[in-house]
């Protein structure tokens, strides 16, 4: 039998939906993110951030179904990400971390990943 997967040990789409949406609330108001989005609308940027982190825990592969192989350095190379904006990234999404409530050791994996995965986005220096 299958181990339970990060996916379902956090509660599954409605933590990601939860997560997902309340970063996207702080971006909205981020003056240096929310002019990065080149939509209007950050309604489809949001969904495409929940189902990849959904799909990168262990959930339903509906991101690579709809958008690819992620590729994600080369997705955000439109985009100068430098470390101001790595840390504002970082600066929402623990908002959005810490108010999912998950388990210690759960919310520690998610974070360690996260931070990880905002350095490696960089792409601009100086
Ligand atoms: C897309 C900014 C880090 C996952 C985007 C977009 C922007 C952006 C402006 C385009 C919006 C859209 O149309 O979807 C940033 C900045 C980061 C960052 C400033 C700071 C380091 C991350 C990290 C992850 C991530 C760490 C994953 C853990 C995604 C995904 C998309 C996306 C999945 C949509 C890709 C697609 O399917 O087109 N990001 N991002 N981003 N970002 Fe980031």
């Amino acid at each position: 039998q299958d181990p339970q997967t990060f996916y379902e040990a956090v509660g599954g789409e409605p933590t990601f939906r939860k997560i997902v949406a309340r970063f996207y609330a702080e971006v909205a108001a981020d003056e240096v993110l929310r002019p990065m989005y080149p939509e209007a609308d950050l309604g489809p940027a949001e969904e495409r951030l929940r189902l990849f982190l959904m799909q990168y825990w262990g959930g339903p592969h509906t991101y690579s179904e709809r958008r690819g192989h992620p590729r994600l350095r080369m997705r955000h190379a439109p985009f100068s990400i430098g470390p101001l904006e790595r840390d504002a990234w970082l600066r929402a999404m623990r908002i959005a971390v810490d108010e999912a409530d998950l388990p210690k050791p759960l919310e520690e994996q998610l974070w360690q990943y996260l931070q990880m995965a905002a350095d490696s986005m960089i792409n601009t220096w100086g």
